[in-house]
């Protein structure tokens, strides 16, 4: 206590004016003298701010050396860089964790600047701390969702690689030794009449089940990895794709394009590509939807797919919740647009439809 006095009634005047000015505000601040030889400057002020941010009252500091708060995992660099600043008379800014009385850690964001008297003489440090620890875990989720992304997109490059991989296994290996079966029974069919009717009707089975095989492996190979993607890109592939849908079902699939005339980078046409073949799934599935509308349009900025039909909707929300978990399908596709960097967009309510929105700003990718 004693010593707390003779250290306040050392306060010069200016310090004095200093001290009322930052009595309330946020920040935690703190006030040294200027020795800096060892043991170094000691406390002479801190604000209720310190004391609400490090949980020590200020008799607990007065008189004791600022290192009281640093511990551990306080850099000693960026405490190297404040010692040089401090010698030379410079203000010093930088970060650092620090400790509460309790022993928790914080990141504060720190300031100090020299307080000089009259003939120019620095008589004091002016210490001044906000607590960033808020900021810093929201960087470092920041940082961690960047890596998830890139690994996510990643596994993805990696599975159309293998299927790309399959597709041309599946065509050309296995698509060509069907054809060679298929060469073989086109030469029994032209023994057929010297055959008992049993045999010509075990025959005729194999040359139909043989050409349902070969449409099932050209049907397999496709999903796996279109060749018109590769071969011409999204528009005509998207365009086949809507094609093929319609024939099938009772519902209508428009396909509008516009502005696109060079073609995009292959991993975005995989990608929007996979996300129009499961948001049309849906639509066929689910929606209950006489008419869809497939829109993938490019401007000065952006490339835009959209996939909308007039069907029954649903409340997104509750599509993939754990009571009413039903399918991948529309995280896939979220996932599969964030590894393009492209933003999502999905737009539903029951009894309006659905939309889709893939958005890719063109210097993105
Ligand atoms: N276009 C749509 N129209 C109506 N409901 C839809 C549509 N798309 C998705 N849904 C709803 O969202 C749910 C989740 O879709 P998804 O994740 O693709 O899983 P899955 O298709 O395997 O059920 C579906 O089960 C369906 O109820
Ligand atoms: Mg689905």
């Amino acid at each position: 206590m004693e010593k707390n006095k003779t250290s306040k009634s050392r306060v010069s005047s200016e310090v004095r004016l200093l001290q009322a000015a930052v009595q309330d505000t946020e920040d935690s601040v703190l006030i040294t003298d200027a020795n800096l030889h060892p043991p170094g400057p000691r406390i002479v002020f801190v604000n209720p701010g310190f004391s609400k941010m490090t949980g020590y009252t200020s008799e607990e500091v007065i008189g004791k050396s600022p290192r009281l708060m640093q511990g551990p995992k306080t850099d000693r660099k960026v405490l190297d860089r404040l010692k040089l600043c401090l010698e030379n008379g410079e203000p010093f800014f930088g970060e650092a964790i620090n400790y509460r009385k309790d022993g928790t850690e914080y990141y504060l964001e720190w300031h100090i600047s020299p307080v000089r008297d009259t003939g120019g003489k620095i008589t004091h440090f002016v210490s001044v701390q906000r607590d960033i620890t808020e900021r810093k875990r929201a960087e470092e989720l920041h940082v961690q969702f960047q890596k998830q992304k890139a690994r996510t997109a990643a596994i993805v490059e990696t599975q159309e690689e293998e299927r790309r991989r399959i597709a041309k296994e599946l065509h050309d290996a296995l698509g060509q030794m069907l054809v060679a079966v298929k060469f073989n029974v086109d030469i029994l069919e032209d023994k057929l009449e010297i055959m008992d009717v049993l045999t010509i009707k075990r025959a005729v089975n194999i040359k139909n089940l043989l050409n349902q095989i070969m449409l099932e492996v050209r049907r397999i190979s496709y999903n796996l990895m279109p060749s018109i993607l590769e071969d011409f890109g999204l528009p005509p592939a998207l365009n086949q794709l809507c094609e093929q849908l319609s024939q099938n079902e009772s519902l209508k699939i428009r396909f509008v394009c516009n502005g696109l005339e060079k073609r995009l980078p292959r991993v975005v046409e995989i990608g929007m590509y996979r996300i129009a073949q499961e948001a049309l799934n849906n639509i066929i599935k689910h929606s209950y939807a006489h008419e869809a509308t497939i829109q993938l349009i490019k401007d000065r900025k952006t490339v835009t797919l959209s996939i909308e039909d007039d069907g029954n909707g649903f409340i997104p929300d509750e599509a993939n919740t754990g009571k009413q978990h039903r399918g991948m399908g529309l995280m896939n596709m979220r996932e599969r647009a964030e590894s393009i960097n492209a933003s999502f967009y999905l737009d539903s309510r029951p009894g309006q439809g659905t939309e889709v929105i893939v958005q890719l700003k063109d210097n993105e990718k």
